[in-house]
C-alpha cells in the first residue's frame, strides 16, 4: 500500500479534477467511515464520506464556492471547515488533512486540517 506514516496517498495530481471529489473507502483509510477528497478552487479538501443528517455520500454531492451540497437533503457543508451552512443538517462533517505533494494526494485518515 502506498503510505507514509499515517498518510495515504489516494491519487494522482490531476486525478481529481476540479469541482469533482473521489470517495476513498473505509477499508483504504483504516477509519471509521469514507472519506472524500475535494479539489476545489486549486485547493484539497476532506471531509468524513457520509452526511452527517443521513446515509448519503457528500462526494456524490456538488461542488461550488467552497461548499459541497449533499445530493439527498441538500444541507451545504463548508469544505474547509465541515461545518454545516445550511438546514437540514446541525451537525458538522470532520475534517481530514490532505495535501499535494511529490506527485499525489496524501490524506491523513482523523488528522485535523492545518490552518
Ligand atoms: Fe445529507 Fe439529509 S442526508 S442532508
Amino acid at each position: 500500500m502506498n503510505t507514509t506514516g499515517n498518510a495515504v496517498r489516494v491519487a494522482d495530481i490531476g486525478d481529481i479534477e476540479e469541482g469533482e471529489a473521489l470517495q476513498v473507502p473505509a477499508e483504504r483509510t483504516g477509519h471509521g467511515d469514507a472519506i472524500a477528497v475535494f479539489h476545489e478552487g486549486g485547493a484539497y479538501y476532506a471531509l468524513d464520506d457520509t452526511c452527517s443528517h443521513g446515509q448519503a455520500s457528500l462526494a456524490d454531492g456538488w461542488i461550488e464556492d467552497g461548499q459541497v451540497e449533499c445530493p439527498l437533503h441538500s444541507a451545504r457543508f463548508c469544505l474547509k471547515s465541515g461545518e454545516p451552512q445550511c438546514m437540514p443538517a446541525t451537525l458538522a462533517a470532520r475534517t481530514h488533512k490532505v495535501e499535494a505533494r511529490d506527485g499525489g494526494i496524501w490524506l491523513h485518515p482523523g488528522q485535523e486540517p492545518t490552518a
